[in-house]
């Protein structure tokens, strides 16, 4: 553990009170004044610490970053984020990107690339995903499941139920739109994007990566998505701790990802789902194809079923607008 960790642990194990500058110095055989300098850094970011000459130091507030030392304090996960897997990055282009890249080099499974802030983030069908400094949670998961390319989508749907679970936790009600967007009133919360490694018959790696809008505000958001994106902090009405947030997420996709209850994932994606029953436009990322119809079920894999004029179509990846009722 560095010197930083070890301080902040002693400053959170004391609470309310103070802890002396002497006993802390004591404990990790430095100087007072190392241990000044580091509480001038930790104060640099962002950590309110009281210091008081006759007392010591005392720990008022801990910033809402996602730094590895913040997210992983009471973190509750055996695989993702566990045993200090988190790597983290103040800016980035993609966290994807990152992770697909330490994936390919052997990054353990459960590994998590976090960023403040994406300056190349991707959505799905080559779109851009919008990710401004510290207003969300935009992160990557590496997966290293045993199973075949077919089953990859399903890890998808996992992601979908992990999230809407969490922000249940927080009386934020949301929806899902297959196959992976999480709605508030028609507008999008959350977008994923699961990419993989793969060869016939095995995967290799899969990076699964969400992008969540916990505090943006609506006029922060870009014209072009303004009428279609929503944010969590919109309908709880005040800001919102991304550390909690980030925190209950990662513990809910380890308790589904090790229970590996697919069954389960997809009773509860139904249960969250608002395409089902509901009349669809699809545009078909596979033959290019728009077509409408009713969205009547998922199959085993996570594929939309929707019935047409044209008969029943099944769709593996692609695009849904969910049509208004006549
Ligand atoms: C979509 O809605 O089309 C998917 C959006 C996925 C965004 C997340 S943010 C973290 C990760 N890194 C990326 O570049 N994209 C995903």
């Amino acid at each position: 553990m560095t010197m930083k960790k070890k301080i902040l642990e002693m400053l959170r194990n004391a609470g309310e009170k103070f802890v002396s500058g002497e006993s802390i110095a004591d404990k990790l055989k430095v100087s007072r004044t190392a241990i000044w300098k580091h509480i001038q850094n930790l104060r640099k970011r962002g950590y309110k610490i009281t210091s008081s000459e006759r007392l010591g130091y005392k720990l008022d507030e801990t910033p809402d970053l996602l730094l590895p030392e913040i997210v992983e304090y009471g973190l509750k996960t055996e695989i993702i984020a566990a045993d200090s897997h988190i790597i983290y990055k103040n800016s980035i282009d993609s966290t994807n990107d990152l992770a697909k890249r330490l994936a390919y080099f052997g990054a353990a499974e459960g590994t998590i690339v976090v960023a403040e802030e994406q300056t190349g983030g991707k959505g799905r069908l080559e779109r851009h995903f919008f990710s401004p400094k510290e207003k969300g949670l935009w992160f990557s998961i590496i997966l290293r499941p045993h199973c075949t390319p077919k089953d990859a989508p399903k890890f998808t749907l996992l992601a979908a139920v992990a999230v809407v679970q969490a922000l249940e936790k927080f009386n934020l009600h949301a929806g899902i739109k297959w196959p992976n967007d999480i709605l508030y009133d028609g507008r999008k919360l959350v977008g994923i994007l699961t990419e993989m490694s793969a060869e016939i018959g095995h995967v290799n790696y899969i990076v699964v990566g969400i992008g969540i809008n916990v505090n943006v505000r609506r006029e922060e958001f870009p014209v072009d998505i303004r009428e279609v994106a929503a944010s969590l902090s919109e309908i709880a009405g005040e800001n919102l701790s991304r550390v909690e947030i980030f925190r209950a997420i990662l513990e809910e996709f380890d308790r589904l990802y090790i229970a590996n209850d697919f069954d389960k994932v997809f009773k509860i994606w139904k249960k969250y789902n608002i395409t089902l029953g509901a009349k669809v436009t699809v545009l078909s990322a596979e033959s290019g194809d728009i077509f409408t119809g009713t969205a009547v079920d998922i199959d085993a894999e996570g594929a939309l079923i929707v019935d047409t004029d044209c008969g029943r179509k099944i769709v593996y990846a692609g695009d849904v607008s969910i049509r208004p009722a006549e």
